[in-house]
């Protein structure tokens, strides 16, 4: 455990950093058999995703070409706004290209649903969804995911990635915030 959090008791230990490893040995083989002989970009959704992005691509045995897109909804308050907006976009064209969404959590689903939609119109070969945790609890908008990591309980979820006020994104475990 990461020496911070003992200075908190407000957290509980969701998701150990051994069961995100199982999990993400798990899921690069499936994109290792279903992109064979395929150079996919996978898009990492910023902030959150990065340590997903880093730590899944380097379990990929097939080429690989990364992008980075920044959108915000939640600020620094644990409730979505329910706006998305763009921070940064695309740096490459990706026409004809096997896409893979790589996101930390879906959570209402408003964010993957306003990529895929927007990717959808620059006409990609394929488009998938990737996404280490999912808390269907709080779904708006239904949203496919092709690669799920973990369902997560109604619970607002820090660390590996995800903030809370962006803080606790370097612990290498998920964690709940308990009396939400
Ligand atoms: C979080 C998360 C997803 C999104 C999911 O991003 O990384 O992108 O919210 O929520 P939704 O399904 O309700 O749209 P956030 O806006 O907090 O930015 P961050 O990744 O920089 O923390």
């Amino acid at each position: 455990m990461n020496g911070i959090m003992n200075y908190y008791n407000d957290f509980k230990l969701l998701i150990t950093q051994k069961e995100i490893k199982r999990k993400i040995n798990q899921l690069a083989k499936r994109i290792n058999a279903d992109y064979r002989g395929k150079t996919p970009i996978l898009i990492s959704v910023l902030k959150g995703s990065f340590m997903f992005l880093a730590d899944l691509i380097r379990e990929l045995t097939i080429d690989v070409e990364i992008e980075f897109i920044e959108l915000s909804s939640y600020g620094d308050s644990t409730e979505s706004s329910g706006e998305v907006s763009v921070i940064k976009w695309l740096s490459k064209e990706i026409r004809q290209r096997d896409i893979i969404l790589v996101e930390d959590i879906v959570d209402t689903g408003l964010t993957v649903s306003t990529l895929l939609e927007r990717l959808e119109k620059h006409n990609p070969q394929s488009l998938k969804v990737c996404t280490l945790t999912s808390k269907p609890a709080r779904r708006e908008i239904e949203v496919p995911i092709h690669y799920l990591g973990f369902e997560v309980p109604n619970k607002f979820i820090i660390g590996y990635g995800i903030d809370y006020g962006e803080k606790y994104r370097n612990l290498s475990e998920i964690y709940y915030l308990k009396n939400e």
